[in-house]
């Protein structure tokens, strides 16, 4: 069955190949990309936004939204993800500008006038737009399809701090409004991203394709390698968003009540067990996943080359 979703994103070196994955899979169509302040700085994640679509060939609304978290200043990952937020791969320059429409009244629009729960939201990034809509108009809010975000360590131990992953610890505020919400929401952990790694051979596999998704996808992850202590392979965290809005048999969900720690210091943006019911992926058949990622990445279906707005 076709989905039709909306992306939220800070691109981010597995934020693209997410984007590009959904761009490429006949099953997914991307009504909008809505970016924010993340990985890098606003500026820098719209205009990577746009690049990527210039790589895919398809033209998808692009919006720009919060360049801040809600009450806290902005932190990046340059160190991870480059200054240019994508590894310093090449990608082509963009081919149309961002909307003028912000995130925000793009998410309220596009959610109201859509058939209630026909939209779902691919969140790969903190969830401040996400929050700001919860906050806004929380009646339209309600009629998002399924919410699916990366975020949050469980059983694992944090990428930013002990306890706390980068997506919820940039903006533990908005999350905390996000899981209060009561919105048909699904997080993905470090739990099952760290699962779903790319190795040399994954790497091979994907330069073996030769489209340019593939390839690009290739480049990206070996640059995920160079801001890393080394390993033998990285976890491809985004790319599990899309994958499990198409194939959430692949996952094991486990129901828990979580609260998220919006102290400052150290455990801001840690999960403790609280009063919100969430649903919590915890298992991953990973090679399927990476199996389908490739295939996809490998065979794009046609670039679309009319605006949805
Ligand atoms: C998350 O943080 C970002 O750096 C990645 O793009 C991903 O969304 C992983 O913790
Ligand atoms: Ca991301």
């Amino acid at each position: 069955m076709m989905r039709r979703v909306i992306i939220d994103t800070d691109p981010g070196i597995d934020d693209a190949i997410a984007i590009l994955f959904a761009l490429a899979h006949p099953q997914l169509d991307v009504a909008a990309i809505t970016t924010v302040a993340g990985n890098i700085g606003i500026g820098t994640t719209t205009r990577n936004a746009l690049r990527i679509l210039a790589l895919a060939e398809q033209a998808v609304p692009v919006h720009a939204g919060a360049a801040r978290p809600l009450a806290r200043e902005h932190a990046d990952a340059s160190a991870i993800h480059g200054r240019d937020g994508l590894g310093g791969v090449a990608f082509p320059e963009p081919v149309a500008p961002a909307s003028d429409e912000p995130a925000l009244q793009a998410l309220i629009r596009m959610i109201g006038e859509a058939p209630e729960g026909s939209l779902d939201i691919l969140a790969l990034a903190p969830l401040t737009n996400i929050a700001m809509l919860i906050r806004e108009a929380p009646q339209i809010a309600r009629r998002i399809g399924r919410l699916i975000a990366m975020g949050g360590a469980v059983r694992e131990p944090g990428n930013v701090g002990k306890r706390s992953e980068f997506n919820i610890a940039h903006d533990p505020e908005a999350a905390e409004i996000v899981f209060s919400a009561g919105l048909p929401l699904t997080l993905i952990p470090l739990d099952v991203t760290r699962k779903v790694r790319a190795d040399a051979a994954y790497l091979e596999r994907l330069a073996t394709l030769g489209t340019p998704q593939a390839i690009v996808s290739r480049d990206l992850i070996a640059a995920y390698f160079i801001g890393t202590s080394g390993g033998e392979s990285r976890p491809l965290h985004d790319p599990c968003v899309p994958l499990l809005a198409l194939r959430p048999d692949l996952f094991t969900p486990e129901a828990m009540r979580l609260s998220v720690d919006c102290s400052q210091g150290e455990l801001a943006g840690a999960l403790a067990p609280g009063e919100h019911p969430l649903d919590v992926a915890m298992g991953v058949r990973a090679q399927a996943v990476l199996d389908i990622l490739a295939e996809t990445l490998g065979h794009p279906s046609s670039p679309r080359t009319t605006s949805h707005q």
